[in-house]
């Protein structure tokens, strides 16, 4: 089984945690977009969905599932999201796809996060994966110098504009011990707008693909 369809089969596990009617949260990824497919034999259950993206939310449109604004939905009863890399307490790191902001606001106005992935996605110590920080343009090199001083190694996603038309520094060689603690370090740097580490506001549970089937765990 490949890395692919591996994706597939956690975005189609998710389904039995939706929600019999209203508005879901759906995130943005190559996993995602497996979910979004499948959300179109059963879209007449739902009101519309709060995205996470430009790109989501066209695809969410193209199958006629009507796409509602945050400020519009209230608090969600569940959002479904794919992630860069995951500890077994469901801290993850996100935003390869550039979309950490709008996925992390999202997953705070959720009751419950559930993160779709394949199982090369879980590691025991996150930061392999490089950290991506969306930054104010003009904050740039200030910010890339203070993540240099927390011990990262910080490299401009160059010919990249975020949804929110900002820059996105992703940060190598960090071995993230005390991920909380780190992420809120980096929230306090000025020009900093979000920071892919979701461990204040966690997954509540994380669905595997695997060879063997869809694998569950829960912090
Ligand atoms: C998007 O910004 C990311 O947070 C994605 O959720 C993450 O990169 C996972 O992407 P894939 O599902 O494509 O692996």
């Amino acid at each position: 089984m490949n890395q692919d369809e591996m994706k597939k089969q956690a975005a189609l596990a998710a389904l039995e945690y939706l929600p019999d009617s209203g508005i879901i949260g759906v995130g943005t990824g190559s996993t995602v977009n497996h979910f979004i497919d499948a959300l179109e034999p059963i879209k007449g259950r739902f009101e519309g969905a709060a995205s996470s993206s430009e790109a989501s939310t066209e695809r969410l449109k193209a199958i006629g599932i009507p796409v509602i604004d945050l400020n519009a939905a209230g608090e969600l009863e569940v959002y479904v999201d794919g992630a860069d890399e995951s500890n077994r307490q469901l801290h993850l790191i996100k935003g390869g796809g550039g979309a950490l902001t709008r996925e992390k606001i999202i997953a705070a106005a959720s009751k419950k996060f559930v993160c779709i992935a394949d199982e090369t996605k879980l590691v025991d110590v996150m930061g392999k994966f490089p950290l991506p920080v969306e930054v104010i343009p003009m904050a740039r090199s200030y910010v890339a110098r203070e993540l240099v001083k927390l011990g990262g190694t910080p490299v401009w996603r160059e010919d990249f504009i975020t949804d929110n038309g900002n820059i996105i520094l992703d940060v190598h060689n960090l071995e993230i011990m005390e991920p909380a603690r780190l992420e809120t370090t980096i929230n306090q740097i000025v020009g900093v707008v979000t920071v892919g580490l979701f461990a204040h506001r966690p997954a509540d549970v994380l669905i595997l693909g695997t060879p063997e089937g869809p694998k569950t765990i829960k912090p």
